[in-house]
């Protein structure tokens, strides 16, 4: 744990007091240095692109001091990410926080939340539709699973058979084996195909066969060998894109406060044990995220 300055309040954004932030993948692939290329200026970079806190200056409308809100940040920026006691954050990418949720469980929905909307937006499936989402157990397609849900549309999804019962629960009406052949008990389940795919796995080019002609795939990283064929278009879901969407925000508030999505934690650490939770995190098989208590620090 290191000191910076604090930011600076500018028109238009507030500064974020942080009780909690969560740890991503994000945050490993820059941890790693995986994503060197994309980090400008000199260290320290502070990753975390979810928190969750208490407004405490606001040179917006919109946002007063004391509002508790949840919200998105880029890691990238010159003055870092979420995982900081206090952050800068643009009014559009903050949303009050649902009362119903502690900060813990806040902290982890809007990166991955604005990342399962986006999808779903990008796909485009009439009420009424099916789609198929696949690493339904994770951060990203569970909450997807249930936002497609909540938005009228039938949800197949894969599984391996100790997450069978959770994936159900988050409101997938056929669960299929995970692997290689899923999109083979994809088409079994449903012959004509479904509308679209949400990709959280990277299963490539066999991802787009159990997609209906003229269907969509929503990918979330560069998929090598995805050959796209019958009218099957790929919508690219880069978040960063959608950190001020507060539009999406707002459904995620709402989603959560009803209880349509859920936040899924998995441990909480103090500040200071971050390597601790990036280590559980990269272990793989985690069923919620590593939440970080921000409240420590001064
Ligand atoms: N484009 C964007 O802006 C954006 C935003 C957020 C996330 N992402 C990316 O989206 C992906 C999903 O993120 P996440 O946070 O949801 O990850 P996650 O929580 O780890 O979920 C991934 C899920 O897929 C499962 N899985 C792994 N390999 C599989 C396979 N071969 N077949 C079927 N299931 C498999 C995992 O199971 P196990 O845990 O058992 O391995 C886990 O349940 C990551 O690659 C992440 O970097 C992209």
């Amino acid at each position: 744990v290191g000191r910076v300055d604090r930011p600076l309040l500018t028109t238009g954004t507030v500064l974020v007091q942080v009780a909690a932030a969560t740890v991503n993948n994000t945050d490993v692939l820059l941890r790693s240095g995986a994503q060197r290329r994309f980090l400008t200026g000199l260290p320290p970079y502070i990753p975390g692109m979810d928190l969750a806190g208490t407004v405490l200056e606001s040179a917006d409308h919109r946002w007063a001091p004391g509002d508790r809100v949840m919200g998105a940040v880029s890691a990238w920026r010159a003055e870092g990410g979420a995982q900081s006691a206090v952050v800068r954050m643009a009014a559009a990418s903050i949303v009050d926080t649902p009362p119903a949720l502690s900060d813990v469980e806040a902290a982890t929905l809007p990166m991955n939340g604005l990342t399962a909307l986006a999808a779903l937006q990008g796909l485009a499936v009439p009420v009424g539709g099916t789609i198929a989402v696949l690493g339904a157990a994770g951060a990203v397609g569970g909450l997807a699973v249930q936002a497609a849900v909540a938005s009228g549309l039938h949800v197949i999804a894969d599984a391996a058979p100790r997450d069978e019962v959770l994936v159900r629960g988050l409101g997938a009406e056929t669960v299929v084996p995970r692997g290689s052949e899923t999109w083979a008990s994809i088409l079994e389940a449903m012959p004509q195909g479904v509308d679209g795919l949400v990709d959280a796995v990277q299963l490539g080019s066999h991802a787009i066969r159990p997609i209906r002609d003229g269907g969509r795939i929503a990918t979330l990283r560069p998929t090598p060998g995805l050959l796209l064929e019958r009218d099957v278009t790929e919508v690219k879901v880069f978040v960063p894109d959608h950190l001020d969407d507060s539009v999406s925000l707002t459904r995620l508030s709402q989603l959560a406060q009803t209880g349509r999505i859920s936040a899924r934690v998995a441990e909480v650490f103090a500040a200071e044990r971050v390597a601790d939770a990036h280590r559980l995190l990269e272990a793989g098989g985690l069923r919620g995220r590593p939440v970080l208590d921000m409240t420590g620090l001064s």
